[in-house]
Formats: structure tokens, C-alpha cells, sequence
């Protein structure tokens, strides 16, 4: 039986580093594709290729001959990053998703799958820390996250006319914050779970770390190994429509600090800024549908994805420790 062919766009961030490897194991052959190379060592695809996606002729050579495009690209951060550059976010993820789906048509991919957010749903249902989770048909009336989530919600929209109209198999997966080893830790990209364990891994004990709001708003966290499990599943899947991917155990941001801390064996002191963007004050996902759909859903505790991640992230803040000694001493 030939090899099947997957493109997985975004190949040089995070979750698309740990796709790549999981779409070897089950015997894939893999092209990545990404604007720059990965941050954090060499890709593991049989093939890796440095193209800009914003323009459609980057993304018809990235959608030759290859079977699945499994699409992750995208201009994204964490809350302080996608709540402070709405223009060339929108900007950026329609071009790089309007060309890549055209192109993955054109080329006349078997299967498309598109990473969307919890960051499409009303924020008017986030207002609070005990919140209600979120289920795939609340996504409309919008009021999405600027920026960021519009544009996630309106390429939804796209992959559903594609499909409607045009008969190309698409699916939107709304990822509800992923965390796990690989994923930016530092630079203000980073997200909630890596910039806790980097203060945590940098701070010495009894010390004092920031965070970002009165730490009582409350999210669910998936570890990217079920992430990429859920996604494989929901390509095979005959499921079309949008659907959660997301874990339903709500946390508060304090909560995390405590596992992170807990994990390190740090005791540490915890200072508020409020004057931090901190989000929505409330965010789950509802598994509802992705239990009907799949019998499956993520299922890795907060407490064993930590564990990993801190150590990763803390292998990295001792090796900034061995760098800058090495230039100190030259
Ligand atoms: N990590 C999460 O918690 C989360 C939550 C919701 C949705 N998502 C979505 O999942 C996908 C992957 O997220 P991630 O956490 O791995 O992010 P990431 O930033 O680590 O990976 C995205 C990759 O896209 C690449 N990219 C950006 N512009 C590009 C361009 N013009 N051409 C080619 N590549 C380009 C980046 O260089 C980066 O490597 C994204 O679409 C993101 O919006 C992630």
C-alpha cells in the first residue's frame, strides 16, 4: 500500500512539532512547512521547507502531492501578545488561511483539518470564574475575541462553504489552551502554562513571582500529547462541523501556579498585576460532542502534563544559567 502524504503546516511551532512526530509513528510520510525553522532543534519530517503562507504560491508548493494538510500555521501568542497586535493577526491568518485552503482544494487534497480556538466563543458567556462550558453550538450570535478569534471564526465559516458547496472534506478543531515540552516559553508569545514554569524555574525559593490578574480566572488545559492524539482522530473521523478539543477540568490561574509550584518542589510567593491582560474571566470546553463523536477525549491530568513540561522548560532556564557563565567568563 502506497504512503500516505501529510502536509502539516505551522511544522516549526509547537503543537505542529509534536504532530509531526505522531503522524511518523503511525507511518505517514511528512512534509513541514513553516515560515522559520524550529526553535527548538531540527524537525523530524521526512521533508521540512521554509515558505511564507501568506502568499498563495507558497502554499500551492506546499500542497503538492501530499494527501492530508493537517493546517496550523498562524500569527499567534499568548493573551498579552493576541490582545495587543489585532491588525497584523487578522491580517496574516486570513491570508495564510484563505490561500492554504484554496490551495489544499486545488490540489485536490483528500482531507483538510483547521485549528481554530476557544477564542471564537461569545466572550459575554466568559464573564465569570464558574463559568459554563462551552459547547459547539453557543458560537453563534459571536462576539469572538478581536482579531484573533474573528478570523478564527470566519475561516471556520470558509471550510464549511468549501465543504457545502465545493464537496472538499474540511474540519475545525477549537483547541482549548495546549501545553506540554516544545511550546515558547519566553519572548511574549508564550502562554499561560510555559511562562509559569519558566518564573518558577527562574525563581529561587520563598522568591516572589508575577502574575497576570487576580489569578481567581479560571481555564481547562490540555497536554499536547492528547492534543495531537485528538486531533488525528478527528481527521479520520466522518465528523465535519466544528468540535471542541479541550479538557473539562477547571482551574483557576492560581490553582496552576500552586501544580507548577508543587511540581518544582518551590515554594513560592504569588504578587498579582491587574494591570496584566488576563483574558476572559472564565473558560471550559464542553466534551459533550467530542465524546459522541469520537468515544474519546482527552484525558491527561493538569498534575501529569506538568510534570514533563516544567522539566523541559526547566532544562532550558539552566542552560540560559551555563550560557551566560560562558560568556561572563570569556
Ligand atoms: N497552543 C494553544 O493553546 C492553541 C490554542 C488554540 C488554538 N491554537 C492554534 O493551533 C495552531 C498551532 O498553535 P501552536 O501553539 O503550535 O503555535 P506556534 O506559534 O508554536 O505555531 C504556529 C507556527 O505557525 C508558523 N507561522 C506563522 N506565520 C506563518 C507563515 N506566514 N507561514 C508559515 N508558517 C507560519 C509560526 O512560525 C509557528 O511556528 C495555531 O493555528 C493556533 O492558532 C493553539
Amino acid at each position: 500500500m502506497a504512503v500516505k502524504m501529510a502536509l502539516v503546516t505551522g511544522a516549526g511551532g509547537f503543537i505542529g512539532h509534536h504532530l509531526v512526530k505522531y503522524l511518523l509513528k503511525r507511518g505517514y510520510g511528512v512534509r513541514g512547512v513553516d515560515i522559520k525553522r524550529p526553535e527548538f532543534g531540527e524537525s523530524p519530517a521526512h521533508e521540512f521547507i521554509v515558505l511564507d503562507l501568506r502568499f498563495d504560491d507558497a502554499c500551492r508548493a506546499a500542497a503538492k502531492g501530499v494527501d492530508e494538510v493537517y493546517h496550523l500555521a498562524a500569527d499567534m501568542g499568548g493573551i498579552g501578545y493576541i490582545t495587543s497586535s489585532h491588525a497584523g493577526i487578522a491580517l496574516n491568518n486570513t491570508m495564510i488561511n484563505v490561500h492554504m485552503l484554496e490551495a489544499a482544494r486545488q490540489a485536490k487534497v483528500s482531507r483538510f483539518l483547521f485549528s481554530s480556538s476557544a477564542c471564537i466563543y461569545p466572550q459575554c458567556l466568559q464573564d465569570k470564574p464558574d463559568v459554563a462550558p462551552l459547547h459547539e453550538n453557543a458560537a453563534w450570535p459571536a462576539q469572538p475575541e478581536e482579531g484573533y478569534g474573528l478570523e478564527k471564526l470566519f475561516m471556520e465559516k470558509l471550510c464549511q462553504y468549501f465543504s457545502e458547496d465545493w464537496g472538499f472534506l474540511t474540519r475545525a478543531v477549537r483547541f482549548h489552551n495546549v501545553y506540554g515540552p516544545f511550546g515558547t516559553y519566553d519572548g511574549g508569545r508564550e502562554k499561560a502554562p510555559a511562562a509559569i514554569c519558566r518564573k518558577i524555574a527562574r525563581c529561587s525559593e520563598g522568591g516572589v513571582i508575577e502574575i497576570w490578574g487576580d489569578g481567581r480566572q479560571t481555564r481547562s488545559f490540555m497536554y499536547v500529547d492528547d492534543c495531537v492524539e485528538g486531533i488525528f482522530r478527528i481527521m479520520q473521523s466522518d465528523y465535519g462541523a466544528p468540535l471542541n478539543l479541550g479538557t473539562d477540568e477547571l482551574v483557576t490561574i492560581d490553582q496552576l501556579v500552586d501544580i507548577v509550584a508543587e511540581t518544582a518542589g518551590k515554594p513560592i510567593v504569588k504578587r498579582h498585576d491587574l494591570s496584566r491582560p488576563q483574558g476572559v474571566r472564565g473558560r471550559n470546553s464542553d466534551n459533550t460532542r467530542l465524546r459522541q463523536v469520537l468515544g474519546w477525549e482527552p484525558k491527561i491530568s493538569l498534575r501529569q502534563g506538568i510534570t514533563p513540561t516544567y522539566e523541559w522548560v526547566q532544562q532550558r532556564v539552566l542552560g540560559e544559567g551555563v550560557r551566560t557563565t560562558l560568556i561572563a567568563a570569556k
